[in-house]
């Protein structure tokens, strides 16, 4: 009987911890931290460095390109166009990337992590391989 109570205890005290855990990524201190090499002329918040904010523009946010199939001509047979912080400084501290993905019939994407990361695929465009 006493086990049995004491077992409850610490089943109550282990389910009321657990009500108080949360884990998350803080919340960005700004709304947009375009990137920018010239650390002279920018802030550090986190990432890379900001862009002075007055001298952001709307192609700081634009990238042209993913319309155009990466050629899948190599061993693996697929080809990754990626869209990183490197590529569009505006992903800076968002925690976006994007990526276009090209295979060819029976192309492969190497085994890979995303650590801490979520990945989400649409597939645009696909063929059956009859045989
Ligand atoms: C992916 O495609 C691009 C554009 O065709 C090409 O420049 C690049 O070398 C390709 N990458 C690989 C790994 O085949």
């Amino acid at each position: 009987m006493m086990k049995g109570v004491s077992f409850l205890v610490i089943v109550a005290i282990l389910a009321l911890a657990s009500s108080f855990v949360s884990a998350f990524d803080p919340s960005p201190l700004q709304d947009f931290c375009v990137a920018i090499n010239d650390i002279k002329s920018g802030v550090f918040v986190n990432g890379k460095f900001c862009k002075d904010p007055a001298m952001v523009s709307a192609n700081d946010f634009f990238f042209s390109g993913l319309n155009i199939p990466g050629n899948t001509g190599n061993k693996v047979g697929s080809n990754v166009t990626l869209v990183n912080v490197d590529k569009l400084a505006g992903l800076n501290t968002l925690g976006i990337s994007l990526a276009r993905l090209d295979f060819a019939p029976y192309g492969l994407n190497p085994p890979h992590t995303h650590p801490r990361g979520t990945e989400l695929l649409v597939v645009i465009e696909a063929a059956k391989i009859l045989g």
